[in-house]
C-alpha cells in the first residue's frame, strides 16, 4: 500500500499518555460503534496494558485503530499469557486503503515480539483475521435445572456502579479463575464497563463468601454472567443467597467449579471468539468467555 504519511496521516503507536490522543480514540469509538469507553475514567482509566495502534491526520482525528491488551487466560489449568485485540476501527472516508491491514500487522507482531502465547478476539467478521492465524472457536453456555437442595445463606447486598467501583475492582484483582477449564484470570476494565453498559446486569456481592454474582433473571432463567471471589461458591450457595427460584439455569462461563454440571448448548453470539497461537489447541472441551470479560 502506498505510505499513509503521503496522504498526511501520522502512525501512532502507545499513545495513551497524550490526553488528547486518547480522547481521539474515544471520539473515534463513539462514532463507529456508539460506545463510550470514556466511563472508564471514573475507575482509574483505560487498561493501563493496553497498547493502540493509530493513524491520525492533522487535525488530531483519529482515523483508524486497533489496540493489544494483557488478557491472561486459563486453559485445562494451565495459565496462558494472551493478548485480547479491541478498538478496531477505521473512519468510512478512510476504507478500502489498507490502514486496518496495516494496524493490525503491527499489532500482531507487537504481540508476538512481547511472547504473548494466544492471542483473543471477538469479531462479526472472523474473515478479516483468518488470514492472520486465527480461528473460531465455538462457545457453548452451560444449561440445567438448579440443584434441588440450597442450604441457609445470608441475603446478598447488591451492588451499583460507580458507587462500589473499588470494592469490585479490589476483588476484581484478587480472583479465582471463574472455571479452569477456560477463563480470563485477570481483567478489570472490561467487566466495570460491560456492567456500565447494560443495566440488565445486576450485581450481588454474597454475605457467606466474599463473592460477587454478575446475573441476569430472564422470566425463570437464572443466567449467571460471571462469579469473582477469591474462592468459588457452589452453584446452591449463589442462588440461595440471590433469593431467586429459578427453574433453569444457564451460566455463561464452564461450571466445573460450581459443583453442579450444566449442559453445554451451543452460544449463538453476534459475534465469534476467535483465537491465534498453538495455546488454542489446549482447549479441548466446550468453553464460553464470561461476558463480563467481552471487549
Ligand atoms: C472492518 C474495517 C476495520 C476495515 O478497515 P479498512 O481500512 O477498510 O480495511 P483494509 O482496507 O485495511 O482491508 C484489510 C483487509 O480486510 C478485508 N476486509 C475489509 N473489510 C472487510 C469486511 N467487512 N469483512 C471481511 N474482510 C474485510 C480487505 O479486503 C483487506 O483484505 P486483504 O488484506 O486481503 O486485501 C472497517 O470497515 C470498519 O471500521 N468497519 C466498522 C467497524 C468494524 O467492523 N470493525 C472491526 C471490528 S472486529
Amino acid at each position: 500500500m502506498a505510505d499513509p504519511g503521503d496522504r498526511g496521516l501520522s502512525f501512532r503507536q502507545d499513545y495513551f499518555g497524550d490526553p488528547a490522543g486518547r480522547a481521539a480514540l474515544v471520539d473515534l469509538l463513539q462514532d463507529i460503534f456508539s460506545i463510550d469507553v470514556s466511563l472508564l475514567d471514573q475507575f482509574g482509566g483505560p487498561d493501563p496494558t493496553s497498547m493502540p495502534f493509530g493513524y491520525f491526520n492533522d487535525a488530531g482525528v483519529c482515523v483508524a485503530n486497533f489496540s493489544a491488551f494483557s488478557m491472561p487466560v486459563v486453559i485445562n489449568g494451565r495459565s496462558v499469557k494472551a493478548a485480547g485485540f479491541q478498538s478496531g476501527a477505521v473512519r468510512p472516508g478512510w476504507r478500502g486503503r489498507g490502514l486496518y491491514r496495516d494496524l493490525m500487522r503491527r499489532a500482531f507482531a507487537w504481540t508476538d515480539t512481547q511472547g504473548f502465547e494466544l492471542g483473543l478476539l471477538l469479531t462479526e467478521k472472523p474473515a478479516l483475521y483468518e488470514p492472520y492465524g486465527f480461528r473460531t472457536i465455538p462457545q457453548h453456555c452451560f444449561v440445567g435445572k438448579p440443584p434441588s437442595v440450597l442450604p441457609e445463606q445470608p441475603p446478598a447486598a447488591t451492588l451499583s456502579l460507580p458507587g462500589d467501583g473499588e470494592a469490585i475492582k479490589s476483588l476484581l484483582l484478587e480472583r479465582t479463575p471463574v472455571s479452569r477449564h477456560f477463563a480470563v484470570t485477570k481483567q478489570m476494565e472490561m467487566f466495570l464497563l460491560n456492567a456500565c453498559f447494560d443495566p440488565d446486569i445486576r450485581l450481588s456481592r454474597l454475605a457467606a463468601e466474599d463473592a460477587i454474582v454478575a446475573w441476569k433473571l430472564d422470566g425463570s432463567c437464572l443466567r449467571l454472567l460471571d462469579v469473582v471471589g477469591k474462592s468459588m461458591p457452589s452453584l446452591a450457595s449463589i442462588i440461595a443467597s440471590l433469593g431467586v427460584a429459578p427453574d433453569r439455569i444457564e451460566t455463561c462461563f464452564p461450571a466445573d467449579l460450581l459443583d453442579w454440571a450444566g449442559a453445554a448448548t451451543p452460544y449463538q453470539g453476534y459475534t465469534v471468539l476467535m483465537m491465534r497461537g498453538a495455546a488454542a489447541d489446549d482447549i479441548t472441551k466446550p468453553v464460553m468467555l464470561s461476558p463480563m470479560a467481552e471487549f
